[in-house]
């Protein structure tokens, strides 16, 4: 089964965002929206997630999920928005409780903030399978970059997040809390044992030296041969240490501290205080 995916790409953070939609019939998912936020005004847009809903619209689908492949730390999510909008039940991996509980303390989060990602309509396990109309997705738990992330497969296409990038680019950082290059080499071996011809979409594209244009669609078999960092089964030990040494000197990215605040509560800001306004914390020299 191929299903049929249509891309949206941020400019602003380099994120990709899906809609996958059955081949025949009206039924979708959304993966990985993106909601608008310029930090020095701290003001949202709606700007990309209105683009998608256009899209939903223009096409007559109906959203049977939103999906995250993780809770994002350069980019905030536009679940919420989306589904007061389009409808559809919200989805992340089950371990968003660890993601929760970390993060929670980093922002010392009162007892007001529920670190069982009740805030989701859906908490996904390695192995569970769901339905987007008659399509079946099936889901694969493939931390590493953080504990939580998830790689979608609906039928032949992979949505798999920050694990693999684009073969010249590589693969994500593992340096956030909770993150384990260890762990990101064994979920990218487990994404590889898929089909060689299954579609793989990334959550990301930075362009490559020698490529001009952003990409974001490639495939199992490309992934074994060419991926930079993994390709030609480089062994274990070699990955990581080749992934601890680079993202030692990664700089935060640049939303980060709003992207959590949010993203570990489904896309929601954090409560108002006693004047009815919504504060994001930054917490200093902690990250
Ligand atoms: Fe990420």
């Amino acid at each position: 089964m191929q299903p049929d995916v249509k891309a949206f790409f941020d400019d602003a953070t380099n994120t990709v965002s899906y809609i996958v939609r059955e081949p025949e019939g009206r039924a979708c998912a959304i993966v990985d929206s993106v909601l608008d936020y310029d930090q020095a005004a701290g003001r949202t847009d709606t700007k990309s997630a209105d683009e998608i809903i256009a899209w939903v619209k223009s096409e007559d689908l109906q959203v049977a999920w939103i999906l995250e492949s993780h809770v994002h730390a350069d980019h905030l999510s536009a679940a919420p928005y989306l589904q007061e909008h389009l409808g559809g039940k919200i989805g992340i991996g089950s371990n968003i409780t660890v993601v929760q509980d970390t993060f929670g303390k980093v922002f010392n989060e009162g007892t007001a903030f529920q670190r069982d990602g009740s805030q989701f309509d859906a908490l996904f396990n390695e192995g569970d399978s769901f339905h987007i109309g008659q399509m079946r997705a099936d889901v694969l738990h493939t931390p590493g970059h953080t504990p939580a992330c998830l790689t979608y497969v609906i039928g032949d296409a992979a949505f798999v997040g920050d694990t693999l990038f684009m073969p010249d680019f590589g693969t994500a950082r593992c340096d956030f809390p909770g993150g384990s290059a260890e762990d990101l080499f064994g979920s990218i071996q487990k994404i590889l044992t898929l089909p060689d011809e299954t579609r793989i979409f990334v959550g990301h594209d930075y362009k490559a030296p020698g490529r001009d244009e952003f990409a974001w669609e490639t495939t199992v078999g490309e992934q074994k041969a060419l991926n930079v960092h993994i390709g030609e089964g480089r062994p274990m030990e070699e990955f990581v240490a080749m992934r601890q040494q680079r993202d030692a000197k990664l700089g935060m990215p640049r939303l980060i501290l709003p992207s959590l605040q949010t993203n570990m509560r489904a896309g929601h800001f954090p409560e108002p205080e006693d004047n009815g306004q919504r504060y994001f914390k930054v917490p200093i020299n902690t990250l």
